[in-house]
Parts: structure tokens; sequence; C-alpha cells
């Protein structure tokens, strides 16, 4: 028996060989899911000359009005809108419920900034909440600071892990208050058997290049409210009456046309054409992104010094990153060492790293104020992303891929 201990192999950042060679496939890197029957969907609609959603044909004909068919029928929801982004599907959902402009909206502190921006983009001010251990949205945190101003709560499934929608949907009931989600980076997954995104009053969803559908950009909002559908379907740009293709059956007793802005948020025919034929593999995708985490997660649950962030529920996430802390040694030294191996990994509260996921960085907020002050505001959310990796999980992973994230988690953990 060799009883000598193994010596740790030499980190790439020390002059080691690295985990790997080639890059780590990520969407900016052309790692994207993307089938030829979606470029040829793509084409058939560019060759149709036929641009914008509303033209002569009806709705049901339109790629839009198909993709918002097929939309409701994969989410189980009544009403669905194509939109530009995920931000305008955030921000019209937050108008058209009628929140009244200069309310403050609850939002988790560990976000895309893109949130915070929809809630300013819809006349309001985001009330940062603090997010626990998990990073997930804290509760007793938004309890204790609760106060009237608060007009409605905005969960996120940040990094496609879902919030704790029981215990928040209770708790914005109990308030009185609607809650939305911002469901982006979520798209397909579930809690419990249910779609994120169909929890709240309404939710919000991008198929920017990065999601689990990806037509560059673009977004789409899911609700059963058909007021708020039809105030957002007019927000987005539907004037002159165009308004009714939505409503075969009437459309229901809103201000009509120009007692709302419209504000060009509108989706175009080739992009809701490549969208659809994405739909029918988006199963298949969601499968790739939830084996792969499960494989990587897994072969690592014991490694020691990191601690795995944690869903709310089993199961209850996308996939698409690998986020774990180092709760008692450095962050960004972790990361980095990482990135010397050859797998993208980023120190999420980095001070070398101007992160727009992390509040202290959404300088738009807090005017003058410093840094210090800013994390002061959420010490706990500062003091867990401080710890945190986040490592992109690609759907076109391959399970050689997934081994040397392992391989390579364990060599740094292990120096
Ligand atoms: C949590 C979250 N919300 C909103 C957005 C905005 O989506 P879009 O870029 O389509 O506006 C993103 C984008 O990545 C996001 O991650």
């Amino acid at each position: 028996m060799n009883s000598e201990r193994e010596v740790p192999a030499r980190l790439a950042i020390n002059g080691g060989q690295p985990v790997r060679h080639t890059p780590w496939p990520t969407y900016d890197k052309g790692a994207v899911f993307v089938h030829q029957d979606d470029e040829e969907a793509a084409l058939r609609a560019i060759r149709s000359h036929l641009y914008f959603r509303y033209d002569y044909r009806p709705q049901q004909e339109t790629e839009c009005g198909r993709f918002e068919a097929e939309l409701c029928d994969y989410f189980g929801s009544r009403h669905a809108l194509a939109v530009s982004s995920g931000t305008t599907a955030i921000a019209l959902a937050i108008m058209a419920a009628g929140i009244p402009s200069g309310s403050l909206i609850a939002c988790p502190g560990f976000t895309f900034v893109a949130t915070p921006s929809a809630i300013v983009l819809a006349g309001c001010t985001p009330y940062l909440v603090e997010v626990d251990e998990n990073l997930h949205m804290d509760l007793d945190d938004l309890r204790r600071r609760w106060t009237p101003e608060i007009k409605a709560i905005l969960v996120v499934h940040m990094r496609g892990f879902a919030a704790d929608l029981a215990a928040l949907t209770a708790f914005a009931q109990e308030m009185g208050v609607p809650l939305f989600e911002d469901a982006v980076p979520a798209l397909g997954a579930e809690l419990n058997g249910r779609k994120l995104g169909t929890f709240g009053l309404a939710g919000g969803f991008s198929t920017q290049s990065d999601k689990s559908l990806n037509c560059g950009e673009g977004g789409f909002l899911v609700t059963d409210d058909s007021m708020l559908f039809a105030r957002a379907v007019v927000l987005s740009g539907a004037y002159e009456g165009r308004l009714k293709r939505h409503f075969p059956d009437g459309v229901p007793p809103i201000d009509t046309d120009l007692d709302l802005p419209l504000l060009s948020f509108r989706m175009d025919e080739i992009r809701a054409a490549l969208l659809r034929a994405e739909l029918d593999r988006l199963p298949l995708r969601l499968k790739c992104f939830h084996d792969n985490y499960t494989y990587v997660a897994e072969a690592l649950k014991d490694v020691p010094r990191i601690a795995i962030r944690r869903p709310v529920a089993p199961g209850a996430f996308l996939g698409e990153a690998f986020i774990f802390r180092v709760p008692y040694g450095d962050a960004q030294w972790f990361a980095k060492a990482l990135c010397g191996e050859g797998i993208d990994a980023r120190n999420l509260g980095s001070d070398e790293d101007a992160n727009v996921r992390v509040f202290w960085n959404w300088r738009f907020l807090f005017g003058a104020m410093d840094r210090a002050s800013i994390q002061a505001l959420l010490p706990r959310t500062t003091r867990y992303l401080r710890q945190a990796v986040d490592v992109p999980l690609s759907s076109c992973l391959s399970v050689e891929d997934c081994d040397h994230l392992i391989e390579a988690v364990r060599k740094v953990a292990a120096t």
C-alpha cells in the first residue's frame, strides 16, 4: 500500500499544465443550440418579405401570433406577448399592471442589472433586498424592512435557480401587492412540476442568445390576466385597433389606443419564426442543461472548501450556471485559478471586475455614494457575492467538458 500523501498537481497559474487547452464553450464563442430546421424557418420568414408582425394576415397565421399561441400551450398560460427583450417584457408587465410610477418595487441585490433597469424603465424605484447563502431572495429581510411604499415584488430566478415562490407568493398576498417573476434566466425550468414564470401576476422572459430560446435579442411575457395583457399589447405598440387581433372574441374594457403611450417593444416575424422552430426542440435542450448540471454538481458535492448553491426544491433549476461559494478562502483567487485551468469562471463580487450582477455596481441607483457605503446597505449579500464563483454551463457542453470542470475544481480546491 502506498502510504505517501498525494501531492496536489501544480496549478496552471503557478506554471503547471492546465486541465484543458481549448476555450470553454459559451454562447458568445458560438456554442449555441441552433439546428438546421431553425435556420430554415428564419430563411422562410426572410423570404416571405413580411417582417412586421401586424400585416394583412390574421393573427393566427403570423409567426408572432403562432409563437404566442405555442407559448400559451407550453406554459399553460392564458396569454403570451412576444416583445423586443426580457427587460421590456418585465417593464411592460409592471406598467400594464398599473403600478403607479414612483412606487418602490422590491427585487434582490443579486440579479442581472436588467432587473432594476426594467423597474426604472417602468417609472418605479428598485427596493433592494438581501439574498441568503444560496443567493435566493431573503424573505426575512424583506419582511423586516417592509414599507407601505412597496407596491410590488419582482422575484428573480437568478442563474436559473427558482426563488422560493411558495413563501414569496404567500407574503405578497399577505401584503396585498402583486408578485412578478423575472424568469429570464430560467426559461423552461420548473418548481414542483410547474413552470417558472407562471406563479406570479406575469412572468418575463428573454430570448437573447444566452437563453434557452435564442434569437439574438427578444423576449416575451406570459400572464393569465386579460386586462394586464391587453394593456401590455397596446403599450408594446399595437396601434390603431391592432389590439383586436389578440382578442378574437372581444377586447376587454381597457383604455384604448393613445390613452396609453405606444413604446414599440414589438417582436418581428423573422425572430418569431426562428424561436418557433427552437421551441420544438426546447425539451431536448432543457435535458442537456439539467443533465450537465446534475453530473457536475453530483461529482463535486463532497469537495472540501466549496459550498455548492442549493436549490429551493429538488431539481428546481435550469442548469445554465454552476455557482459555489468559497466560504473560508479567497474566491477571487479560486476563480482566477480555474481560468488558468481553462475554465471560464468569475468571482461574482470581485473587486477587480465590475460585474453587472452585483448591486454595488448599479451606480445609477446610488448617485455619488462610494462603494463601501453601498455595500453596507446589504451586508450579507455583499459577503455571499464576494465568496461566490460562477461558471457558465452551456447546454452544448460535452461529457469531456464537464469532466474538465470537475477535474479543475478538484485540482484548485486541493491546493
Ligand atoms: C435576470 C435577468 N433579467 C433580465 C435580463 C434582460 O434580458 P434582455 O437582455 O433580453 O433584456 C437578463 C439578461 O440576461 C437577466 O439575466
